[in-house]
């Protein structure tokens, strides 16, 4: 132990512990703008300085290491004049924003400046205004993440998240010098043209608004205050645990009831489970295991409940695409089921006739759940998502006193019950043990498997592996820096029959949309929730669900049956493909946006459409026949896709139509005007009947 005194108190604090650390033992608070107990302290914003005996400079508290017998002030003159200097430069170049901003409330720059009442350091024009200290570059191009430079304190925390510290995406770096120092992408490229994955860590570390989640909830509020619409939400395992701490609860307090209890009063109409459907992704995700295994192809089966590795997969590994699971993921499964199925054409006569589809909103601890959602195929079953983050600014804008709120709450049926291995799906590690449980079922070696796998848990360890008697070894890679590794080699291929990825570390409980925190066991205490709850469930593996035997009985027959694949599975293409291109174009189609569609010809693009329309040239000539003369959109039900006819050749462009019919495209390619970047556009898009 070391000995250190702080403000004239004495405190003793682990060997290795830093200044910053032997302050807080003390109970001493220092300001900190670039610190996070989980990544690398580079001391750039200089706020925690301290004055250190017998030390000719102040020292960054944050990096300076405690040592015995260290005198420490913290709260001089000195200090506390350059801490308003240091503050007057940020707030310089920072607009005045504050009443808009995402993170009102929530923003660590905000916080100092309440805290030390600095107004006459607060610039007085508002963002929009000339000579008001505002960045042109803000960028909106992802789905998943925004960004505002403007905002910017150059913390440095998002390079080191994005880069070699966690995630290793290396999406985001430093460049420029002195006021020109700011994060950026490869070429300054629009975010939503790198290769960022979504996985919104950098959103997590970011302490004021300069990167944030897309934001839906206002849509979604205002939605429900018109009252227009019958209106579904189904929320992830992950954020009943970690929306507790918005609100001063205890990290790992469980808060379903509370979570329940609040969703309703912000006005949804049926308040459902994404474990449900979990529930339903593992039934169809370990048939498609044994089916593999039986056949002997597609093996190792990746799992691709996490959109942000789907996204790497597709950015990065195209050739990875066929050991993707079919199935979609348990947020698109609910989508599909809530809009589409016997629940929705109970709804009312407009719903059965395919006139009408619910709202559904769900509730994520992601972002990448947010691209996940207009992924083509996919678009239009999940209508906004939002992050846990979010729903907690919903809950805080309607003045609901969360903490009050009774935990007493159940879910709505049908789509509400779930069991234990619905729950650890928030895990790393949970959707592998959730798929054997029922994998064994399965297989008929359920008996001789225990329920629980120890070795698949663990938020902090990079890969883990089991071996399942009658199944084989299995791998779980905690992290996308994981997964790297692992498929560095060739190994995988020939070791495992199954691997799962997540792309956070820690798996969705460490989701790049849920609540920020600073404290470094944060992802032990949720993890520790999650088990609980699946130790207490009446009912742990998915097959025990009598929610999901009655859909698979009353409507989807069996897993994996054509039913359960027209509404249950998806398919996938390397990005910037010509498979890519089609299927966001039949998407188009479906969905009759003629808009969107056009966007993807060069202006004079040409649609052979081999039926008696002939060929249709020019953009805005494919937009208004899609748009006048197909034939209306049905919803529900009546709302049928078209569908890649194979999941396995990544290349192929043969399609299976809504009607049930056969046809093949042909895509001609030219490169468009996209920026920097130039982005491929349709030339000639030729349609053969089969
Ligand atoms: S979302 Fe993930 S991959 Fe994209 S920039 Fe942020 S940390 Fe990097
Ligand atoms: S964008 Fe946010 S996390 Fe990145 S350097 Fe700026 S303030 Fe820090
Ligand atoms: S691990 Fe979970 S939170 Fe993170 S990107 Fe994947 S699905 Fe989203
Ligand atoms: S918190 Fe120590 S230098 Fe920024």
């Amino acid at each position: 132990m070391t000995m250190v005194t702080i403000n004239g108190r004495q405190v003793q604090v682990e060997e290795g512990a830093t200044l910053l650390d032997a302050a807080r033992t003390a109970g001493v608070h220092i300001p900190t703008l670039c610190h996070h107990p989980c990544l690398p302290a580079h001391a750039t914003c200089r706020m925690c300085l301290v004055e250190v005996a017998g030390a000719p400079d102040p020292q960054p508290a944050c990096r300076t290491p405690a040592q015995e017998g260290a005198v420490v002030d913290t709260d001089t003159e000195a200090l506390q004049a350059f801490r308003r200097t240091d503050a007057a430069w940020l707030l310089a170049r920072h607009p005045d924003d504050c009443l808009r901003c995402e993170i009102d409330g929530a923003c660590q720059l905000q916080t100092l400046v309440r805290e030390n009442q600095w107004r006459d350091l607060w610039p007085k024009l508002p963002a929009g205004e000339p000579g008001s200290p505002e960045d042109d570059f803000t960028d909106h191009t992802s789905p998943g993440i925004w960004r505002d430079l403007a905002k910017c304190i150059e913390c440095g925390l998002c390079a080191d998240v994005c880069g070699e510290a966690v995630q290793q995406q290396f999406i985001i770096g430093f460049a420029g010098r002195g006021g020109d120092r700011r994060p950026v992408t490869v070429f300054e490229a629009p975010l939503g043209e790198t290769g960022c994955i979504s996985c919104g860590q950098c959103t997590l570390v970011c302490p004021v608004g300069a990167l944030i989640e897309a934001p839906h909830w206002h849509e979604v509020l205002h939605t429900l205050d018109g009252r227009r619409r019958a209106s579904v939400v189904q929320v992830a395992p992950a954020t009943r645990i970690a929306i507790s701490e918005e609100f001063g609860l205890r990290p790992g307090t469980v808060s379903t009831g509370r979570m329940i209890n609040a969703l309703r009063q912000l006005g949804f109409d049926h308040v459902f489970d994404t474990n449900f459907a979990a529930d339903l992704t593992i039934m169809e995700e370990g048939t498609e295991l044994l089916a593999r295994l039986r056949a002997g192809a597609g093996l190792p089966l990746f799992t691709s409940c996490c959109p942000g590795w789907v996204n790497w997969v597709e950015i990065n590994r195209p050739d990875l695409l066929p050991h993707l699971s079919t199935t979609k993921s348990p947020q698109q499964m609910h989508g599909a089921i809530a809009k589409r199925s016997v629940f929705a054409r109970a709804l009312g006569p407009d719903f059965a006739a395919g006139r009408a589809e619910p709202y559904v909103v769900s509730v994520m601890p992601c972002t990448a759940k947010k691209d996940e959602a207009l992924r083509p195929g996919l678009s239009g079953d999940v209508d906004h998502v939002l992050t846990t983050r979010e729903l907690a600014r919903m809950i805080r804008s309607r003045g609901i006193a969360f903490g009050a709120l009774s935990e007493e709450g159940r879910f709505d049926s049908p789509l509400g019950e779930s069991t234990g291995a619905a729950q650890i799906f928030g895990a790393s590690g949970g959707v592998m043990e959730a798929m054997v449980r029922t994998a064994a079922h399965l297989a008929g070696v359920e008996e001789s498997l225990p329920l629980e796998w120890e070795a698949l848990r663990g938020v902090r360890n990079g890969i883990k592996t089991a071996t399942l008697p009658g199944i084989g070894m299995v791998a779980v890679c905690n992290g996308i820096a994981a997964a790297q590794r692992l498929l560095e080699g060739e190994g995988w291929r020939e070791d495992f029959v199954a691997i799962e990825v997540m792309a956070c570390v820690g798996g969705c409980l460490g989701g790049g949309g849920e609540p920020k925190s600073m404290d470094p066991q944060i992802l032990q205490k949720r993890a520790a929730a999650i088990y609980a709850v699946d130790a207490k469930a009446p009912r742990r593996r998915s097959y025990e669900n009598r929610d999901v035997q009655a859909l698979y009985a009353s409507e989807l027959g069996a897993p994996n049956s054509p039913a359960a694949h027209h509404l249950l599975h998806t398919h996938y293409a390397g990005r910037g493909s010509r498979r890519a291109l089609l299927m966001r174009f039949l998407d188009c189609v479906d969905r009759r946006d003629g808009a969107a569609a056009a966007n993807l010809f060069e202006p004079g693009g040409i649609w052979s459409t081999a039926a008696e329309f002939g060929d249709i040239q020019g953009a805005d000539a494919i937009a208004a026949f899609i748009d006048n003369t197909l034939p209306p959109r049905r919803y529900g039900a009546a709302f049928k896709r078209h569908q890649m006819a194979s999941a396995a050749r990544t290349e192929d462009l043969t399609v299976l139509t809504p009607d049930g019919g056969r046809c093949r495209f042909e895509l001609a390619l030219v490169a468009g005007a996209g920026g920097d970047a130039p982005r491929a556009r349709i030339a000639h898009l030729t349609r053969t009947v089969l």
